[in-house]
């Protein structure tokens, strides 16, 4: 007996020894220390052995279990250790990190936000509106019916309305952001200034200067007694802060026929800053020459778009503008072509 005692702590030594993770160590002890492992086994002998010897043989089958007990605790703990020890080795702490890639806000989001803080500042609200449209809100309220020539300008995609309610023609994707005028202005009572950025879609052929989907912000303020001079004065502040202090402005007279007098605003080129030549002498292709870029239509709110609206124009007065927030971005940056603007490669993108 006491043999193979000693034979079972020799093996399960050697079996903890040799072990080389947690789960061969588990098993170790099951053989050995579980219901039916060898030295349970072998101890549930020890009453049949004659008396005077069952003391010594049980003290001796005890100390071997204990033995194996701490062989077993200490070994785990080498696992533990081992392996902490090994992920140490594998990791250089004084290796350089990996520096996460930072972005930066898009060109048209920073020229979206710069725009909103400089309207902001003169007490303009911002307001938002959907991009599918009614005949009713793009068109009609703006002063353009059905035969108005000026429709042949803002090439328009209608959508398929069969299976609904609404009629062939009715609905559309919004052509400019001033489809917000009548939802807004019917709605608030005056006065009011508002800013409207937003997307607008054409059906355009897309080239260097056109696309099909491209940002609009329209801006509109109703109260007494405004005049041409408040619009030149808001947008004058506006594109000094936007473009820099040494812009010029200059408004040309222009039909839009939601807004009567009319004008197109132009501001100094931001490429030979209005000298209309380039540093080398020779002519600015951006401008054409012209020290000029067209940037804006705007003018005062037509009285039968206030009238559409439920406001009467013999106390209320307003001016309006729109403008493209893509072209904007172009100007802004420098870019000579507006497909830059939605292209999503970051070796074009991290440049402005
Ligand atoms: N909505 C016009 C367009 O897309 C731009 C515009 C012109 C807006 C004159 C205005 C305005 O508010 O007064 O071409």
């Amino acid at each position: 007996m006491e043999d193979e005692l000693i034979n079972i702590k020799t093996t399960a030594l050697s079996f903890i020894w040799e072990a080389e993770d947690k789960k061969s160590l588990e098993e170790t002890k099951l053989q050995f220390l579980g219901r039916s492992g060898k030295l349970t086994l072998a101890m549930k002998e020890l009453p049949k052995l004659p008396i005077e010897r069952r003391t010594e043989v049980g003290r001796l089958a005890n100390e071997i279990k204990i033995t194996i007990e701490n062989a077993l605790e200490q070994k785990q703990l080498d696992l533990t250790s081992e392996k902490t020890s090994k992920i140490k080795q594998s990791i250089d702490v004084t290796a350089p990190g990996i520096e996460p890639k930072i972005g930066h806000m898009h060109p048209i989001s920073q020229v979206l936000h710069e725009t909103i803080e400089i309207f902001k500042s003169l007490g303009f609200q911002v307001a938002d509106g959907p991009e599918i449209e009614t005949d009713h809100y793009n068109f009609e309220v703006l002063n353009i019916p059905k035969d108005h020539p000026s429709r042949d300008t803002q090439q328009t995609l209608f959508l398929d309305t069969t299976d609904t309610l609404y009629s062939p023609g009715e609905m559309l994707l919004r052509t400019q952001t001033s489809n917000m005028q009548g939802r807004i202005m019917e709605k608030t009572k005056p006065p009011f200034r508002v800013l409207v950025p937003g997307k607008v879609f054409r059906y355009e052929e897309v080239d260097a200067s056109h696309g099909f989907e491209f940002w609009q912000v329209e801006g509109f303020m109703v109260d007494k007694n405004l005049s041409m001079s408040n619009l030149f004065a808001t947008l004058d502040y506006f594109f000094k802060q936007f473009f820099g202090r040494d812009t010029k402005v200059k408004f040309v007279c222009h039909n839009f026929p939601f807004v009567e007098p009319g004008a197109e605003a132009y501001i100094s080129c931001v490429v030979c800053k209005g000298k209309a030549r380039l540093p080398d002498g020779q002519g600015c292709s951006f401008c054409k020459r012209t020290g000029w870029v067209e940037i804006l239509g705007a003018g005062m709110i037509h009285p039968n778009v206030l009238r559409a609206v439920g406001i009467n124009p013999d106390i209320w007065s307003g001016f309006a503008f729109g403008t493209g927030l893509s072209r904007m971005a172009t100007l802004k940056f420098g870019m000579d072509d507006l497909r830059l603007l939605t292209n999503p490669d970051l070796r074009i993108l991290e440049q402005f």
